[in-house]
Order: structure tokens, then C-alpha cells, then sequence
């Protein structure tokens, strides 16, 4: 297998800023990866999506299997072309999404066989089929490992039999994927909230061997200081010179928490998510357009934004839109939103890079806790 070059550029604390170099271009990390679920970042053109500072999105197996089809998408000349997106994507492998949206699940040693959230009709994923998917029919330039996302909270012996899983499924994924010269593959670690399990289940992984890491079964409800500590025992588990992607997560203060312990890599449906619910994000917190107190708001969202959703509009116009529930609210405030993600890694970065990761970590704690007054 040929691992992606990941290029560390500075280091700060634990932090680290450089950049995973792909056939389809180089993710600048930390790196935040909007959601493209069903082949779309919702609400967003992908020239947008790029526009607004991402290098890479994220696709999801568990949707396209079921619609339009992984061999529809294949016929039609992959995931790249059938969205027009020519930059990098990752792919989750399903394990996730058959947990929290299919239903009447059945978990075996072979795979997972689930319900169609959408029809009804019966599907199963195996690690061996997830990866056909993935990186065969979608093309994925990093697919992800099948496993159990465990759920919170778990019984010790439960959250110790689900690693396992997980772990038995890495090796199998990894097989399975054999050696590909344009594509890579990361394993998952689980093992809830055990300072143990986490250890061993990052552990397996490495001994495996995988092109990047990634940190699962996490915001979850466990919380953010439960999530912190895991991270803590969790992240310095993992090889130095490989990516560690943080799955699920989360909010702008969770991804500067995570960067200080070490993590390069996130998605999460967070900014398109709450767009489409009037929210729009900021340093001191969500922003609830709806409110009263915008309708004759004549700022912008942040001006220091790059980006016309965030610069050019007014709040009192984005507050109008959200009440008449007009479809330009859900795509400037998407917009906005990703940009404003996009737009912290690179502060983010820009810090690592001049090793004052430190100060700009407090100053965001200050700014975040002063929105919670
Ligand atoms: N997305 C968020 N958490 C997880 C996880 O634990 N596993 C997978 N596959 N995807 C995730």
C-alpha cells in the first residue's frame, strides 16, 4: 500500500499544521471536511464548497448504497464526476450510519444486515462489500475501515467485544483493499470511554498498518470533557507521521481542542446542518438569526470572512429570509457556515505555523465562553 505523502510543517505543543498530499490535490490540515452525504454538500454548489477553503469532502457509503446505487454511481463515472466535485473525498464506510439511521439491525461476524431507512428493502455491508464501494465503484481517495461505532454509554465487557469487531473488521477491510497506488485506507479506533480498550484498539490498528487513523465513537453523549480526556490517552497512541482524523466532531471550540491534542483531520454535518435551521456560526457561539434582535441588523456575519454569505449580506436580511423560511436562508447561511469552519482551521494553522497555537487557543476559549454569558 502506498500511503499519501503527509507532510508535518510545524509542530506547536501538540499541534501540528502541513499537508496530506493526494492524486487529487493536498488537504491543508488540520482540515475540516464538509459532509456530502447523498452526493451534495447540502444547499452548496461544490464550487462553493471550494470557494469557501475546503481541500476535501466527505461521502457516505451507507446513503449511495441504497440511493442512487453504488454501480449507478460507478456506470456513471464515479463519485468525482457524477457530483463534479474534482477534488478529494472521503467515504465512511457505513458502520456509522447503519447504527444511528437504518432500522431492524443485525449485527454478525460477517457484517451488519440493516433496513433501508428510505424503502424498507434489506441491504448488508460486510468490510469486504464496504470497501468495494468505497474505493471500486465510488472511488474514494480515502476510504474508511467497516466497524461498530459503540454506542454511549457501554458497559465495560460491551464496549470490549465491540472493539474487538471493530478490530477484527480493520484487518479484514485492510486485506480486502489490498495494495493501491492512488488510494488510501484508515483504520478506526473504538473503545468508548476505556483508557485500556482505546490503548489496545489503537494499537491492533497500527500493527496492522493503516495510511491514517481515525478516532471513532466520539461525540456520541459522551460530552466535551469526557471527549477531551480520550483524546488525551487516545491520540498519543497513534504514529506521529501518519493523519489522525476525529469522526463526527463537531463544534468550532471541539475542533480547537482537538487540534491541541493532536488531531489533523474532522467532518461534521455542523455548519450545513444548522444553515438550514437558521443558525449561523461564530467565535462566541451559534447565532440564531430568527431573533428579534437581528430584524434591523444592517452588519454583515463577519466581515473578515472571505466569502459573500459571510461579508456582503446583512443580518437583518439573513433574519427576513429565516422567517419567511425563503431556500436562499438555508444556502447563504450553509455557506457562511462552511466558510466560517474553513476559514478557523486556516487561523488555526496560521497559528501552528508560527508556533502561537498556545494564545490562540486561549483567546478562542475567552471569546467562546463570553457568548455562553
Ligand atoms: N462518524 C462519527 N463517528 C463514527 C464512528 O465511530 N465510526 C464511523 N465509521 N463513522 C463515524
Amino acid at each position: 500500500m502506498s500511503a499519501f505523502l503527509f507532510e508535518i510543517a510545524a509542530v506547536d505543543g501538540k499541534a501540528r499544521t502541513g499537508q496530506l498530499v493526494t492524486p487529487r490535490g493536498a488537504i491543508r490540515t488540520p482540515a475540516f471536511m464538509p459532509v456530502g452525504t447523498a452526493a451534495t454538500v447540502k444547499a452548496l454548489y461544490p464550487e462553493q464548497v471550494r470557494q469557501a477553503g475546503a481541500d476535501i469532502i466527505l461521502g457516505n457509503t451507507y446513503h449511495l448504497m441504497l440511493r442512487p446505487g453504488a454501480e449507478r454511481v460507478q456506470r456513471l463515472g464515479g463519485l468525482h464526476r457524477f457530483m463534479r466535485w474534482d477534488g478529494p473525498i472521503l467515504t465512511d464506510s457505513g458502520g456509522f450510519q447503519v447504527w444511528s439511521l437504518a432500522q431492524l439491525r443485525k449485527m454478525e461476524e460477517e457484517g451488519v444486515t440493516f433496513k433501508s431507512h428510505i424503502d424498507g428493502t434489506s441491504h448488508k455491508l460486510t468490510p469486504e462489500r464496504s470497501i468495494e464501494i468505497q474505493a471500486d465503484l465510488l472511488g474514494a481517495d480515502i476510504s474508511m475501515q467497516l466497524d461498530e461505532c459503540t454506542p454511549f454509554p457501554c458497559p465495560r465487557q460491551e464496549a470490549e467485544s465491540s472493539m474487538e469487531l471493530s478490530l477484527r473488521w480493520a484487518k479484514r477491510s485492510k486485506e480486502a483493499f489490498g495494495d493501491r497506488e492512488a488510494q488510501n485506507l484508515f483504520g478506526i479506533v473504538q473503545g468508548s470511554t476505556f483508557e485500556d480498550l482505546r490503548q489496545r484498539s489503537a494499537q491492533g490498528l497500527v500493527e496492522t498498518g493503516f495510511d491514517g487513523y481515525a478516532v471513532g465513537g466520539l461525540a456520541v453523549g459522551e460530552g466535551f470533557e469526557t471527549m477531551c480526556e480520550v483524546l488525551n490517552y487516545t491520540v498519543p497512541e497513534l504514529p506521529h507521521e501518519r493523519p489522525r482524523y476525529l469522526m463526527g466532531v463537531g463544534k468550532p471550540i471541539d475542533l480547537v481542542e482537538a487540534v491541541a491534542r493532536g488531531i489533523d483531520m474532522f467532518d461534521c454535518v455542523m455548519p450545513t446542518r444548522s444553515g438550514r435551521h437558521g443558525q449561523a456560526w461564530s467565535d462566541y457561539g451559534p447565532v440564531n438569526l430568527k431573533n428579534a434582535q437581528f430584524a434591523e441588523d444592517s452588519d454583515p456575519l463577519d466581515p473578515a470572512i472571505d466569502c459573500p454569505a459571510s461579508r456582503d449580506y446583512s443580518k437583518a436580511y439573513l433574519h427576513h429570509l429565516v422567517r419567511a423560511g425563503e431556500y436562499l436562508a438555508a444556502m447563504l447561511l450553509s455557506w457562511h457556515n462552511v466558510a466560517y469552519y474553513e476559514h478557523l482551521m486556516a487561523r488555526m494553522r496560521a497559528a501552528i505555523a508560527k508556533g502561537e497555537f498556545d494564545s490562540f487557543r486561549r483567546d478562542f476559549n475567552d471569546r467562546w465562553a463570553e457568548g455562553r454569558k
